[in-house]
């Protein structure tokens, strides 16, 4: 578990279904991201079954973002290569928790419990050019544009350039 000023980020339960389920069953919320869109609580309890067999069994690697014992959000930093210490950042808020720096107090969170236990790791992340608050969040945790990827984001016939981000500048 890790704990910010405000926030707890806990392993996935099937018990945070029906709060997570707000999150996946809003397409605004989700569009920029590669989660399936949910209609039914089933769906998301599947969701939260699959996050659980993908979790890594050495390195608690996503977390269910906890605000006052309610589930606002998901987060994770997936190792991308084992090797050179590569990382994946990512998360998503539910709609009504947007605007309030939780994204930020998380990301930084994921970011440090990374480092603490790598500590060369590269932390790389992306957004899509037509997310604004998503830059504003990796930028606010220090993270650098590297490179911009041209339509490199795909989802619903829908094509847009993502913008990478790391903290190493030669990534
Ligand atoms: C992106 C997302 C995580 C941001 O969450 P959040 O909790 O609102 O983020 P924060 O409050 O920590 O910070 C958002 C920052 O973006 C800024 N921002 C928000 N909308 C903006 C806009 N349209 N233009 C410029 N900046 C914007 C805010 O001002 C804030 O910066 P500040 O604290 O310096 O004022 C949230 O919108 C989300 O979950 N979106 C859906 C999923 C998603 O896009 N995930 C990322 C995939 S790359």
């Amino acid at each position: 578990m890790l704990e910010t000023e405000r926030l707890r980020l806990v392993c996935f339960d099937a018990k945070y279904a029906k709060e997570l389920f707000e999150l996946w069953s809003d397409y605004e919320a989700i569009k920029y991201t590669y989660t399936p869109l949910m209609t039914t609580i089933n769906e998301s309890i599947n969701f939260i079954e699959h996050q659980i067999n993908r979790t890594d069994k050495s390195f608690q690697d996503r977390f269910v973002v906890l605000l006052n014992h309610k589930a606002i959000g998901m987060g994770g930093c997936i190792c991308m290569d084992k090797e050179n210490s590569v990382f994946g950042l990512y998360y998503q808020f539910s709609r009504a928790y947007w605007g309030y720096g939780y994204a930020s107090e998380a990301a930084k969170a994921l970011m440090n419990y990374v480092l603490d236990k790598h500590l060369n790791a590269v932390i790389k992340a992306d957004a899509v050019s037509v997310n604004p608050a998503s830059i504003a969040v990796l930028k606010k945790i220090a993270l650098k544009q590297t490179h911009i990827e041209e339509k490199g984001f795909r989802r619903n016939g829908f094509e847009l350039d993502l913008i990478h981000f790391s903290n190493a500048s030669f990534s």
